[in-house]
């Protein structure tokens, strides 16, 4: 599939063309992956386009920056303007949004000072694993690649060299004819798929891996995490081995690109009936109402579309 590039993008302070919006190929980042970065998605809502937690998304791209030592040259509040000012420039209601910051020119060495350039993108992403899998679901298997120990590189920023991690997870398994990767943690157990969070259910609780099996905090989990809890559904963050992914009654991912993805097999066995299953329907339902307006915003996540 062809990538469709926006007209317009947000770079080092503006608007400009695509074709201008380029870095130097002696960029820090471009060779050590010294790069901060979000996926945050916007839809057309009920109520108009709106971007989903980007608050939340900003606060954990800062938090990134922070762990990394990366200047941020911009504040919350003119990444936000500029994320607003790219969906407008590009006329984009439902989309998906990319505010990144790099270390740019300034030196080769691993601790040089590069001042940090900064841009948001934004293109059109319809189903990130494939074509109405968030209806059909997908087949899984578990890599043959770890994530990272906990005390090597941090899972939880999201940073542009973890993505090594998760091109390997996700290559494979395409290589392979599966729909995603699932990697376990070098503890053995558990982590989270190559660019999605996991959730297993056992009688009619939701069980999601802890923060602590080398996984990205997805703002998506905690989406899930809330509403199911807001409704009634059970929730348990817990450690679990591999083989539960064959014992389990149903099985999805969730990320911002993934949705909600749910799983029909992993490693060539059915999850359950091998169909997705009716709890993953029902938190599809709670997820995908928030932007319907069947399911109320609480909490205030979704970000009207200004003009700024
Ligand atoms: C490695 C990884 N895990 C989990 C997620 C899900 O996070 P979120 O729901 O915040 O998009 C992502 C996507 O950003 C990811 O890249």
């Amino acid at each position: 599939m062809t990538m469709q590039y926006p007209e317009f993008i947000w770079h080092n302070g503006g608007i400009k063309p695509w074709r201008d919006a380029t870095a130097h190929v002696m960029s820090h980042a471009i060779h050590y992956g010294s790069s901060v970065f979000e996926g945050v998605r916007s839809y057309d809502t009920h109520q108009g386009p709106a971007i989903f937690r980007l608050q939340d998304h900003l606060k954990r791209m800062y938090g990134s920056a922070r762990i990394y030592e990366l200047p941020m040259p911009y504040d919350i509040a003119q990444l936000t303007a500029a994320c607003h000012q790219v969906l407008n420039a590009n006329h984009y209601g439902e989309a998906y949004l990319r505010p990144f910051a790099f270390r740019g020119l300034g030196g080769f060495g691993l601790n040089a000072d590069c001042p940090t350039e900064t841009s948001v993108a934004a293109w059109k992403m319809g189903q990130y694993l494939g074509h109405d899998v968030v209806a059909t679901g997908i087949d899984a298997m578990v890599s043959s690649w770890n994530r990272v120990a906990p005390n090597t590189i941090p899972a939880g920023a999201k940073a542009g060299g973890n993505y090594l991690s998760g091109q390997l997870i996700a290559r494979e398994a395409r290589r392979l004819g599966f729909g995603e990767g699932i990697a376990l943690a070098s503890t053995g157990l558990l982590s989270e798929g190559a660019g999605e969070n996991i959730f297993l259910v056992f009688n009619g609780k939701l069980h999601t891996t802890p923060v602590s099996a080398a996984l990205l905090n997805g703002i998506t989990r905690d989406t899930l995490i809330t509403l199911a809890r807001d409704h009634g559904i059970e929730v348990v963050e817990r450690d679990m081995p591999r083989e539960y992914l064959y014992l389990c009654d149903e099985l999805f991912m969730c990320g911002t690109a993934a949705e909600i993805t749910p799983i029909k097999s992993v490693d060539g066995k059915a999850v359950g009936s091998g169909q997705p299953g009716p709890l993953t329907g029902r938190i599809q339902e709670l997820f995908f109402g928030l932007f319907k307006g069947t399911t109320p915003d609480r909490y205030h996540w979704l970000e009207p579309l200004r003009d700024v």
